[in-house]
């Protein structure tokens, strides 16, 4: 079964063609970051009218690629929520247009759980059940996966994204959007444990996520300290991304023990960054857990972890009619 995914709920307008649910045929991403990137964070009026330009390219591209015709289609897949309204609208209402003219199947995908099926695209996925991350500029949150379909939220931020803590410590040092690979690449310069920025890990027997405090840290240490050069940038890059890591890792083990799990799989923009998997990876290892993560290109946004979950939904004839709309928050 060939499905066509489409994915637009922030600033990336995706198309995949995805066959049996884990066979990608062709995965397109126009990215919008350029624009963005002048304004500091994603403009939600602009986003919606570049998704609109460059959805009917965007999936001509995808169908070429994956060297198929319209005719070869058997089912459609697109992100109905959560993420801006205004770009949501943009990729299902094509969806659903494409559907009911073609007489296909229509899955309206819950983008979270997306972000968790792109470890199901893996070569060697991880068995059920198992922990996820889905950790990126708007999310922070632990599920207990225990089949295809069901997904128990343990734990969430209080405030601040991960994602989001990255893009607004960067800005905070004059460096650009999106924050993550900047504050990445520059931390490698330097020992994380020179500066001691707090560790938010809340009740203990709870599994949400607070950054905001160390957002305020980091702000407070650059106020005092006058920080202008590229070491000392580094320094706080280092320290910062330390401590996010360190919360990230302690939940998700004490999580993964809790639930009994020997598997904890990574999910989302922030999970692209490789000090995290590697740091995550070794805690893993001396509890016996063993720890997935997608390959670069499925981490952000992409329509292959669209089409994938569409693929399950639509075998359940877990499907979408024309009078159903999109969502800006979560559901899961
Ligand atoms: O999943 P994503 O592409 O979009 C959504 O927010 O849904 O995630 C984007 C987020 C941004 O906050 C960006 O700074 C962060 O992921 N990010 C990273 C890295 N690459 C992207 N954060 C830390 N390290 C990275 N290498
Ligand atoms: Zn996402």
């Amino acid at each position: 079964m060939i499905i066509l995914g489409i994915e637009s709920s922030c600033d990336e307008t995706a198309a995949a063609v995805v066959r049996d649910g884990t066979q990608i045929l062709s995965s397109i991403i126009a990215t919008q970051m350029d624009t963005h990137c002048k304004y500091g964070g994603v403009v939600p009026e602009l986003a919606s009218r570049m998704h609109a330009e460059a959805i009917v390219p965007v999936v001509d591209e995808a169908l070429e690629k994956a060297g198929i015709t319209l005719q070869d289609i058997d089912g459609v897949a697109a992100t109905r929520g959560p993420g801006l309204i205004g770009a949501l609208l943009v990729g299902f209402s094509f969806a659903k247009a494409f559907a009911w003219a073609r007489k296909l199947p229509l899955a309206g995908v819950n983008h979270l759980e997306a972000h968790i099926y792109s470890l199901l695209l893996l070569d060697t996925p991880p068995r059920f059940p198992f922990i996820a991350l889905v950790v990126s500029g708007g999310h922070t949150n632990i599920y207990h996966v225990t089949s295809p379909q069901t997904f128990e939220l343990m734990g969430q931020t209080r405030d601040d994204a991960a994602g989001e803590a990255f893009d607004k410590v960067s800005k905070m040092l004059g460096l650009g959007y999106p924050g993550g690979p900047i504050i990445e690449s520059l931390a490698k310069q330097k020992d994380p444990d020179t500066i001691k920025f707090p560790r938010s890990l809340l009740e203990k027997e709870s599994f949400d996520f607070s950054f905001s405090g160390l957002k305020s840290s980091v702000a407070r240490y650059i106020h005092d300290h006058k920080i202008e050069s590229q070491e000392d940038k580094a320094q706080i890059a280092a320290s910062f991304q330390a401590a996010v890591i360190d919360v990230l890792s302690w939940k998700l083990i004490t999580a993964a023990r809790h639930k009994g799990c020997k598997r904890i799989g990574i999910s989302g923009g922030v999970s692209a960054n490789q000090t995290f998997t590697f740091q995550l990876s070794k805690r893993a290892k001396k509890e016996g857990i063993r720890v997935f993560a997608p390959p670069v290109d499925l981490c952000g946004d992409n329509a292959a972890m669209i089409a994938a979950r569409g693929f399950t939904m639509i075998q359940e004839s877990h499907t979408c009619n024309l009078n159903h709309d999109v969502f800006s928050r979560t559901r899961i």
